[in-house]
């Protein structure tokens, strides 16, 4: 099939790739030049593991390509996927103004049958609103549907989430649209959910925010195991282990982050306000988030004597996960800037997030190696999960510190291994 990508960030970016692999000829549309010009050279304008390989292949294939012409991307393809940003806009609602342009568009332009695909995670009744703004910017009356299709990749892994999804969820009440929807996923090995475009998009809310739920109950708990000394991560495993909770998403650290997280949760509160309801346990759940970096900054100031002023404290890891070069929403930014509220010298570090030209650059001093950034330093402070800083090498990182004190965001680290080797350790509740 000829598929039309509207959008070329992470979701449209992979949607592509992934659809090439299974045989579909693509064409990704984005309005920003310097994306297109980069893609079409072969590269991505953002780090992902095993998405640049995969863009190489197709475009050496001749099955992807990529345009600014909106108007002759359109006229020329009959299913077009819209996967453009919908960022946290006013009262924590989805804005949806980049929707709504790419909608406008789809109805200009289009001269013959179109299914419309909505990708990107848009509140419920978007499908009725795109469907309007079709409808108002066509000349003349021709049909379409318009179908919800949500997709559910994480960052990091998005290749693999989107190649083998746990589920396909497609919302439509147009038979047309469905048969379509099911020949493009044909090849999928996995449950397909079939149901109206409003249930669908609800599908994607929920179960983000089920997940965000999970982390935030896990790292409420966390506190009150602070308090009892007991280890949450035994908690975790021992009620993980019951299959109808599930061992993911179970891991008690600094709070989520990330683009999505944030963002839907309060979409989904702010969903339920406009319609009288008051979502209480997810109410609860942006309250514990939004705490949780705090109360880890409490535990490291009670460690290192209440004040900080005057200290040096290295932080590893500034993206909101590992995997990936997103520091939208990112813990790792939140403690940065208690720090610098306590007039600390903060010293970073990433694998692969680089502050350049974030205004942040101008206030921390970001290191190439974990060496030169605990070097000197009071404190070191774990703050994203990279596998890189599992393994490193306490042992020869201990006598270029100013003190020996480790505090672990993520609960990376083996607590009896550091202790033997002299360090005052301190987790969430890793004890
Ligand atoms: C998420 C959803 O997983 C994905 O299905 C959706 O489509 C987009 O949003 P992503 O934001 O890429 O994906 O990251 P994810 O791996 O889900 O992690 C989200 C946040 O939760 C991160 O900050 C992560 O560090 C945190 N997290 C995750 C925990 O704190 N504990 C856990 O056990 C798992």
């Amino acid at each position: 099939m000829k598929i039309l990508v509207i959008g070329t960030g992470y979701v449209g970016t992979t949607t592509s790739l992934i659809f090439c692999e299974k045989g579909h000829q693509v064409t990704g549309l984005d309005l920003d030049d310097r994306k297109i010009q980069a893609l079409t050279s072969g590269k991505l304008h953002f780090y992902e593991p095993g998405l640049e390989e995969l863009l190489t292949k197709h475009i050496t294939n001749r099955n992807i390509s990529f345009t600014t012409g909106t108007e002759t991307a359109i006229k020329e393809n009959d299913v077009i996927f819209i996967c453009v940003g919908t960022p946290m806009g006013k009262e924590g609602s989805a804005d949806l103004t980049f929707v709504k342009n790419v909608a406008e568009s789809i109805g200009r332009y289009m001269n013959r049958y179109k299914v419309v695909v909505t990708k990107s995670t848009v509140p419920v009744g978007t499908a009725e609103k795109v469907t309007n703004w079709i409808i108002k910017n066509q000349p003349t009356p021709i049909s379409f549907d318009v179908v919800s299709n949500p997709e559910f990749l994480r960052e990091g892994s998005a290749l693999y989430d989107a190649l083998y999804p746990d589920r396909i969820v497609i919302g439509t009440t147009s038979e047309k649209a469905r048969t379509i929807m099911e020949e493009l996923y044909k090849d999928f090995q996995c449950p397909v959910v079939q149901t109206n475009p409003k249930a669908s998009e609800m599908i994607k809310y929920a179960a983000n925010s089920f997940l965000a739920m999970k982390i935030s109950y896990i790292n409420e708990l966390a506190r009150l195991c602070d308090e009892l000394g007991i280890n949450v991560n035994d908690v975790s495993k021992g009620i993980g282990l019951d299959h109808r909770i599930g061992p993911l998403f179970l891991r008690a650290g600094m709070g989520y982050g990330g683009s999505c997280f944030p963002k839907d949760v309060n979409a989904l509160l702010q969903t339920a306000k406009e319609n009288g309801h008051l979502l209480s346990i997810l109410d609860s759940v942006v309250k514990v988030n939004a705490s949780q970096p705090l109360y880890f900054m409490q535990k490291i100031k009670q460690a290192l004597g209440g004040d900080l002023q005057g200290k040096t404290i290295a932080v590893l890891g500034l993206s909101f996960k590992a995997n990936t070069d997103d520091t939208r929403e990112s813990p790792s930014l939140i403690i940065i800037e208690k720090l610098l509220d306590d007039q600390v010298t903060v010293r970073a570090h990433d694998p692969v997030v680089h502050l350049d030209n974030s205004p942040l650059s101008k206030v921390v001093q970001q290191f190439e190696t974990v060496e030169e950034a605990v070097s000197g330093t009071d404190a070191v402070i774990l703050c994203t999960d990279w596998d890189d800083y599992k393994s490193l090498n306490w042992g020869e990182l201990k006598p270029l510190m100013k003190q020996p004190y480790i505090f672990d965001g993520r609960n990376m680290l083996d607590k009896r291994k550091v202790e033997s080797l002299g360090f005052h350790y301190i987790g969430i509740a890793n004890h």
